[in-house]
């Protein structure tokens, strides 16, 4: 190691950007400078779970460990509490009264209450954090929820099936012309596809969208604990932008309302509306969570048809399989990886006694190749039978409220793009998105004829 002979260099870790705010620092402290430091040292004592959160490699490719967790048993011991791979331990957590999302800082160390306290901020705030309904239990979960379900029951999805059709007939021609040479399949039509659906359904502007792209990337981290500080000062960055442009809006329908769902939440009266705060949760979660995943499976769907030719071959023959194709991404190379739940109340699971105040860590995506309930699991199969009995969606209070317009965009943009370029072939190396939350593509190099 070199000397400067004055002062020691800090870690690149916590090498500190021009200008951050204390705030912000104690705010990345507190929620993932602590945890990378505690994960990376269970890590290096041989601790699987520090090691998926920690080591690089675990982002691209997490399956051979989620197989040695499994090995362990249903639920095996970890830095961050139990783990499960198990899609019977998870499905039963999920559903269950005695688990939840909520956490109650009251039982915190004194040094953290005050770090959470003082770093908290509106603007800074994402949508794993409180006042979103994905983390908040029952009463307010099912205020929140029951606000918004309406605009996503089946019928209203449905309704959207030509808006969606359309739009991805719209992506098609611009790629058409560009269809000569490579193209990134992601920049040009998994991302784009969601965040236009979204937004026309939301009733927010469509051609901001190449900002909510950004701003969604840059704040996706997040989900991820552990963020070293220029990626978290970046992410804080872009979720600053994405209240700004909220509150902007807000104020638009306020004094313009249009007859959309953010117009209606903007209106609600009485004792139904929701705080400023509510409302920018509320309205923060269904924009990213809108297509911060769908474009996942959409990336994950083109190369895992691709390394099987014969399937993609026989959806083109038979378009009716497409539904149950998705269904088979969605459970073999699932968008969101993980999950977790605090315990609320003393509760025995697969034998285990789980104490009120601790935590389980929920690994979707191993549940999904459980050879209890998925034959042959890591083998890819547009025509399994139980395809859909997967748990990507997660399950019980907090199932996705989308998981219906997901599986319709799922569905109509694969079939639409299958149908325009039925010669398309991955063409260069796809890059991984660097997260561990969430699964998918960054960069698909395809070639579209
Ligand atoms: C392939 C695409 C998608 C996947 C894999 C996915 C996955 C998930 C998962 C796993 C959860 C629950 C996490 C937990 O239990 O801790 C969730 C919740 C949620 N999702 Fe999705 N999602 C997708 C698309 C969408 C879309 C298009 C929307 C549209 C708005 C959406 C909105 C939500 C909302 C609002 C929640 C919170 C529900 C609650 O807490 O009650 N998702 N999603």
């Amino acid at each position: 190691m070199t000397s400067t002979g004055t002062r020691p260099a800090e870690p690149a870790a916590v090498a500190r950007p021009s200008r951050t705010s204390h705030r912000t620092l104690v705010r990345w402290g507190v929620r993932h400078g602590l945890p990378a430091a505690y994960l990376s040292r269970a890590a290096r004592r041989g601790d699987l779970t520090g090691r998926l959160l920690r080591d690089p490699a675990q982002r691209e490719q997490p399956y051979e460990l989620y197989e040695q967790l499994r090995a362990i048993g249903p639920l095996a011991p970890g830095s961050l509490g139990p783990v499960t791979t198990s899609h019977a331990v998870a499905g039963e957590v999920l559903r269950s009264e005695a688990f939840g999302v909520g956490w109650d800082r009251s039982a915190a160390p004194r040094a953290i209450r005050w770090a959470l306290e003082y770093g908290d901020e509106l603007d800074a705030t994402g949508v794993a954090e409180p006042p979103s309904m994905l983390v908040v239990d029952p009463p307010d979960h099912t205020r929140y929820r029951r606000l918004v379900s309406r605009a996503f029951t089946p019928r209203a999805i449905a309704a959207f099936e030509p808006m969606i059709r359309r739009t991805a007939d719209e992506l098609l021609d611009a790629l058409e012309r560009r269809a000569d040479g490579p193209v990134d399949l992601v920049e040009g039509y998994a991302e784009q596809l969601p965040v236009l659906v979204i937004a026309e359904l939301l009733g927010v502007p469509t051609d901001r969208r190449e900002d909510f792209l950004r701003w969604g990337s840059a704040a996706a981290a997040t989900l991820d604990p552990g963020l070293p500080l220029r990626r978290y000062v970046a992410a804080e960055k872009a979720l600053r932008a994405m209240h700004a442009f909220l509150r902007g809006h807000f104020d638009r329908l306020r004094r313009d309302p249009g007859d959309d769902l953010v117009s209606r939440l903007v209106g609600l009266p009485g004792e139904e509306a929701l705080t400023e705060r509510e409302l920018h949760a509320t309205v923060m979660l269904l924009l990213g969570a809108g297509f911060e995943t769908t474009v996942n499976l959409l990336g994950n769907a083109v190369v895992l048809l691709d390394a099987h030719r014969d399937q993609w071959n026989a959806l083109r023959a038979a378009p009716e399989g497409w539904a149950n194709a998705v269904e088979e991404v969605l459970r073999h190379d699932s968008p969101v990886q993980i999950t977790g739940r605090n315990v609320r109340t003393d509760v025995e699971v697969a034998g285990q006694r789980f104490r009120a105040g601790g935590r389980v860590t929920l690994l979707l995506g191993a549940a999904n190749r459980d050879p209890e309930v998925f034959a042959d699991p890591a083998r890819f199969d547009v025509t399994r039978a139980n395809a859909r009995d997967h748990l990507a969606f997660s399950g019980g209070i907090h199932y996705c409220l989308g998981a219906g317009l997901a599986r319709l965009e799922g569905v109509v943009g694969l079939q639409a793009l299958s149908e325009r370029f039925p010669g398309l072939r991955v063409d260069g190396r796809p890059v991984r998105r660097d997260l561990q939350t969430l699964r998918g593509f960054e960069v698909l190099p395809v070639r579209l004829r």
